[in-house]
């Protein structure tokens, strides 16, 4: 039975599936929610299935493990008190979109950084956490020698693999979220509507051939398809609500910082323009 304690903060649609599983692979999880108490969470998923998830609160304890599933914008408030609580050998998993959030709260060298990239789909209503798909989800921190608590929990969490080169796992990510999510706020369309109409079209081909460009500079080997599988993710997911899309229509602050505008950053770095995606960041 794994003895590591897990730690939560971001006990919404995917912190909670997380932990879900990280308690069906025998590890105590305790929430660090905002309110500072335990939380009970409904899971429903695909097939109907409801599962309560209790979630305790924890206590002031020092932090060896650390699931970090807050949005990203909200990283930098969760995770600063935390910082004096973590133990030298802690080690963090972060489960966000987007690029960069640990960049403005760093934390101690010594702290083992490992990334999570899913094609795994929730929601949240005012009562329930809907599980509306669960795909892939690529596990790793740039090395190759995976963490002993995954294999306890590899049986429980489908689709989890190790992943050598996460980095490049997360670009290829951003990369397609960079084109859907800010055209879909944009335009307040679904995404299968960035697919109706030339204008559109246009625009998503725009910012994929930027994608492309920094990314061949920081790849050699980058295979240029980002408009492809744009164009494949959002007739696959056509009638979806993007998250940035359904952040602004809820008035919530959006991911764009950690997407657009990580890409811009590193960009920057490197002395490339891309106009597209500064134009479309400062329109949102
Ligand atoms: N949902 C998906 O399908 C999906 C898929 C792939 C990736 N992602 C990524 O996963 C990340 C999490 O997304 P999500 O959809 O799970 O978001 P979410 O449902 O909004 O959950 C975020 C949770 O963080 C909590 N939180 C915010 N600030 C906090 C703080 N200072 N201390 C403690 N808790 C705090 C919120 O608490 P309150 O309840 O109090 O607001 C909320 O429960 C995002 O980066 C998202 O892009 C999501």
């Amino acid at each position: 039975m794994p003895a590591d304690i897990w730690h939560l903060i971001g006990a919404g649609s995917m912190g909670t599936l997380a932990a879900s599983r990280l308690l069906a692979a025998g590890f105590d999880v305790r929430v660090i929610s905002r309110q500072g108490r335990s939380l009970q969470r409904r899971l429903r998923w695909a097939d109907g299935r409801q599962q309560g998830v209790t979630l305790p609160a924890a206590g002031d304890e020092s932090i060896r493990r650390l699931l970090v599933a807050v949005k990203a914008g909200d990283t930098r408030l969760a995770l600063q008190p935390l910082l004096p609580r973590l133990c030298s050998d802690a080690q963090i998993l972060r489960l966000q979109n987007g690029m960069g959030s640990l960049d403005e709260e760093p934390v101690p060298a010594s702290v083992r950084v490992l990334h999570l990239v899913t094609t795994d789909g929730a929601w949240r209503s005012a009562e329930d956490i809907h599980v509306v798909a669960e795909n892939d989800t690529l596990i790793g921190d740039g090395g190759d020698i995976p963490p002993r608590w995954l294999a306890d929990l590899l049986p429980h969490w489908p689709g989890l693999k190790w992943c050598q080169d996460i980095e490049r796992a997360q670009w290829q990510k951003l990369a397609v979220n960079a084109v859907i999510n800010p055209l879909t706020a944009l335009h307040r369309c679904r995404n299968g509507e960035l697919l109706d109409g030339a204008e559109r079209e246009q625009k998503m081909a725009q910012l994929a051939s930027e994608v492309d460009k920094l990314l061949s500079a920081c790849y050699p080997d980058w295979p240029m398809d980002t408009l492809q599988r744009s164009r494949d993710i959002a007739r696959q997911t056509a009638a979806n609500t993007s998250s940035m899309l359904a952040d602004v229509l809820a008035g919530r602050e959006t991911e764009l910082h950690f997407i657009n505008g990580y890409l811009l950053r590193r960009a920057q770095r490197l002395g490339l323009a891309l106009p597209a995606h500064q134009s479309l960041t400062c329109q949102l």
